[in-house]
């Protein structure tokens, strides 16, 4: 019997072939039911919401009835042919609430994937209309993540990208990378952060140069990386760095917000992350956004353009030839606004910073206090990570062999708590790593049980793998 005629457990290509493995049978609030091996786990506290999507939280009421809504109103239209004024209002929306002047336009798309391969086609055809065809080189960063479509790979590095090489954007013509900003591991200890911030934009610059400044395009990074790195915020003054090298060379800024945006981490109870590190006359010069967006209820993500982009296509061709099936799709854009209306009104990127930040703090307190693998906790407003070590003095990093990351996602799990546990990179630059990133409506006491969860769940986590010599 050839492997294909013997008795089928799944009917998706995705994951583990043939094991359907967790499925969710729904949710509510911050709480999640879930199948496991044919039983269902009730009451699982969500705190990840997937892969940081969830901002209002699941079966939200008010959600449902902009969906109900939107289903009767939203005529689909193919949208470079004919457009809708859903999409108008939701560019007007995003735009009206980031910085005066920092962005003048918006594409949405159904992934961050497909944001960020719509985002370079934007780069090339911006330096076209500016009779500049020259500009191709494209720098971005060593551990990061921008998405698994290919165009997404090739501006990202990581363990999954590897196999994918003979297919991916060359690397010794286009895609560049420069080093990561992670502070936990490669600031030296005689240096201060913004030191390291310097040494690292000034290794950029020298790349730059050597590269020829003329035939540079585009510095892709992460606002606050997320699965690559772990929720590792910007050494002060890296950011400000690199919008000025961008400016020194002509280059185009670009900041990648799709897990880090959006609400999860802004200060001002508004949308960008950026606006921890950046003015407004720094803003970058294209963005791409996600997730949280449509908070798991409808498929959106999009791509925010600033003045200078608009203004050089509309001084040159004024046109984009083609675009997606489900680009700026009426009845995405009509939900994903119903769901950041609410969000605003009910001021929960406030109160998302707010009880983030809570969560954090009392994640050092009670971790560093006792022996665990916890290493470094680190992270920003409604986005954080606890990175495993074998050492805390040292920050050795643990066996990725090991595969401790996974494996104690699977032990939070039986605990009650879904997190997202990220396996450490094989060359030893980051080792193991858990993700947090709840829905913006958590209250201090869902923020207590987690805390409480997961500190527990560490102490018996590293007991056990002291029990099993590998800590
Ligand atoms: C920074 C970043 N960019 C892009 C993506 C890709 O988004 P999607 O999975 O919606 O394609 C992700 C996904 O996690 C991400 O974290």
């Amino acid at each position: 019997m050839s492997v294909s005629e013997q008795k089928q457990n799944s009917y998706v290509f995705q994951g583990s072939i043939d094991k359907p493995g967790l499925q969710v049978i729904r949710g509510e609030g911050i709480r999640i039911d879930v199948e496991k091996n044919g039983k269902v786990h009730r009451g699982i506290i969500d705190a990840i919401t997937g892969a940081a999507v969830g901002a209002l939280g699941w079966g939200d009421s008010e959600a449902f009835q902009v969906i109900e809504e939107a289903a009767r109103t939203a005529t689909y239209s193919y949208p470079p042919k004919i457009s809708n004024k859903s999409s108008e209002a939701l560019a007007k929306y995003y735009i009206d609430r980031s910085p005066k002047g920092a962005f003048a336009a918006a594409l949405w798309t159904t992934s961050g994937s497909e944001s960020n391969e719509n985002a370079l086609k934007i780069v090339r055809q911006y330096w076209l209309e500016r009779g500049l065809p020259n500009k191709i080189k494209i720098f971005s960063r060593e551990s990061s993540y921008h998405g698994f479509s290919l165009g997404a790979q090739s501006i990202s590095w990581n363990a999954r990208v590897e196999p994918y090489q003979p297919y991916l954007i060359d690397r010794e013509k286009v895609c560049f990378k420069i080093p990561c900003a992670y502070t936990y591991r490669f600031k030296k200890s005689d240096e201060t952060e913004e030191e390291y911030a310097q040494r690292l934009v000034e290794n950029l610059e020298e790349q730059i140069v050597t590269a020829d400044p003329d035939t540079v395009a585009v510095i892709i990074v992460e606002t606050l990386p997320g699965s690559s790195l772990g929720t590792t915020p910007p050494p002060k003054g890296y950011l400000k760095g690199l919008r000025q090298i961008c400016n020194k060379y002509d280059i185009i800024f670009y900041l990648d917000e799709v897990m880090c945006g959006t609400g999860r981490c802004n200060p001002n109870g508004k949308l960008n992350c950026w606006e921890n590190y950046l003015g407004a006359d720094e803003a970058p010069d294209i963005q791409t956004v996600g997730k949280t967006l449509g908070s798991g209820y409808v498929t959106i993500a999009g791509v925010l353009v600033g003045p200078k982009i608009r203004d050089a296509y509309l001084k040159g061709t004024g046109i984009i030839s083609g675009g997606h099936t489900y680009a700026s799709n009426s009845f995405n854009c009509e939900v994903a606004l119903g769901i950041q209306r609410k969000i605003e009104r009910e001021c929960l990127t406030s109160n998302i910073f707010e009880m983030g930040n809570i969560m954090g703090n009392m994640l050092k307190e009670r971790l560093f206090t006792t022996d665990n693998i916890a290493g470094d906790v680190r992270g920003l407003g409604g986005f954080w990570s606890i990175e495993f070590v074998k050492d805390r003095k040292t920050k050795k990093a643990l066996d990725p062999a090991l595969n401790i990351g996974p494996r104690f996602q699977d032990y939070c799990f039986d605990n009650g708590l879904s997190v997202m546990g990220m396996p450490g990179n094989p060359d030893g630059s980051c080792s193991d790593r858990v993700l947090l990133a709840p829905a913006y409506i958590i209250t201090k006491s869902e923020v207590e049980e987690i805390v409480t969860i997961l500190v527990h769940s560490i102490k018996k986590f590293s007991e056990n793998l002291r029990s099993e010599g590998v800590w």
